[in-house]
């Protein structure tokens, strides 16, 4: 089965989420945890940006000895030394070089011609390679780039020295079905693509970075970059935990698989939620407080039989403890003598049956019910209980 790489971007792209500043301390920390989820490159910051941010880079390139450290740098002499300064001491350092492919761009940011952004192009890799043996360049909104233009950026950079070629949907602006037709067309039309890594780096501004990942995936990428929790600018990056437990869960498409530790998914998450201060919406998927949790009588009644009827992933595989039953005002009498027997409280049918009428009286005035509810509830003097 082939591998997918793994490139998170937590700590640079994430750490761009408005509002999230994270202290050295802190990025020593998740980049130590992001080793032991088994991410294969971890993208430390963006040194150009201030000293303090070479300072964490060098931080997180002592502690981190068993995962690449990979930086940003856009195609410019000095930020290649900033990142050549802040990975001095990194086990397998990276440079990631930026520059933007498409024609918005080229005409409202860079006023660049076509030739110039690949005459700037392989002046970075070539000067990188004097320090870095792995180089990453991105084609900045690729997934808005002229086709032809693309296989000439991407031809020329590999023979400049990139080892990654990364083609990002930069403004989250692709669709599954274009953006694996680009990937393939992509290793069509630039032959030495075989000869290095090709990566992909969504954004979910249409809330597609996931599907548009997997899509690539399919079409042949063999690194995919993300956050943990999908954090990042604007509407986030790729949820790297959803890209994990996708691949792990349908090896029957995808036919590959990571090197992520998935009983460290949820560890990760919470650390990082943490301490960004981002919190994980509820129904997030495999991370939210809902992943797990089932509300209606039919879906309660079902998991109490046979989890997989309703759930595809166990709550253990990522790390968290068990499914949750919540009690609701979908729930059905088996769920409520389940969560009973769970408190220690073993009743007679009739005194079950009293309990029920009970607890329906209850859960209309209420969005679900807590343990402490179900105590109050079964010392209500109209049910004879024996605890
Ligand atoms: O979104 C983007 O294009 C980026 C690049 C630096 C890869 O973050
Ligand atoms: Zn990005």
């Amino acid at each position: 089965m082939r591998k997918i790489h793994m490139f998170d971007t937590t700590l640079r792209d994430g750490e761009q989420s408005p509002g999230v500043h994270l202290t050295i301390e802190e990025k020593v920390e998740i980049a130590l945890q992001l080793e032991k989820l088994g991410i294969d490159r971890i993208e430390a910051g963006f040194p150009a940006s201030s000293p303090g941010e070479i300072q964490n880079v060098q931080a997180i390139s002592k502690a981190v000895r068993n995962t690449s450290i990979a930086v940003l740098a856009r195609a410019h002499k000095n930020d290649i030394e900033a990142a050549r300064t802040a990975l001095k001491g990194a086990a397998t350092p990276c440079l990631h070089i930026v520059l933007a492919t498409s024609p918005i761009h080229r005409k409202y940011k860079l006023n660049m011609t076509k030739d110039q952004v690949i005459e700037t192009a392989e002046m970075a890799i070539k000067f990188g390679k004097n320090f870095f043996s792995e180089i990453e360049f991105s084609l900045e909104d690729a997934s808005r780039t002229e086709f032809d233009f693309m296989y000439e950026v991407v031809d020329r950079a590999i023979q400049a020295g990139a080892t990654v070629i990364n083609l990002p949907d930069t403004v989250g602006y692709a669709s599954p079905e274009t953006f694996g037709d680009m990937f393939r067309k992509v290793r069509e039309n630039v032959p030495r693509v075989d000869n290095i890594l090709l990566s992909t780096h969504c954004h979910n501004d249409l809330g597609m970075a996931t599907a548009n990942t997997m899509a690539a995936i399919h079409a042949g990428v063999d690194q995919i970059e993300g956050t943990i929790n999908g954090i990042g600018e604007r509407a986030g990056n790729t949820a790297i935990e959803e890209i994990a437990l996708t691949l792990e869960t349908r090896q029957d498409i995808y036919q590959a698989k990571s090197n992520i530790v998935l009983n460290e998914i949820y560890h990760t998450s919470k650390l990082v939620s943490h301490y960004t201060g981002m919190a994980v919406q509820a129904n997030k998927a495999i991370v939210g407080d809902h992943a797990f949790a089932h509300e209606s009588g039919i879906h309660q009644d079902g998991m109490l039989k046979e989890s997989s009827t309703y759930e595809i992933i166990k709550p253990e595989t990522v790390g968290i403890s068990t499914s949750t039953i919540v009690l609701g005002k979908h729930s059905g009498r088996h769920a409520l003598k389940k969560k009973l027997e769970h408190l220690g409280y073993h009743l007679t049918e009739g005194e079950l049956a009293n309990a029920f009428e009970h607890f329906k009286m209850v859960i209309d005035k209420k969005k679900y019910v807590i343990d402490d509810d179900i105590h109050l509830l079964i010392n209500k003097d109209f049910i004879n209980m024996q605890h």
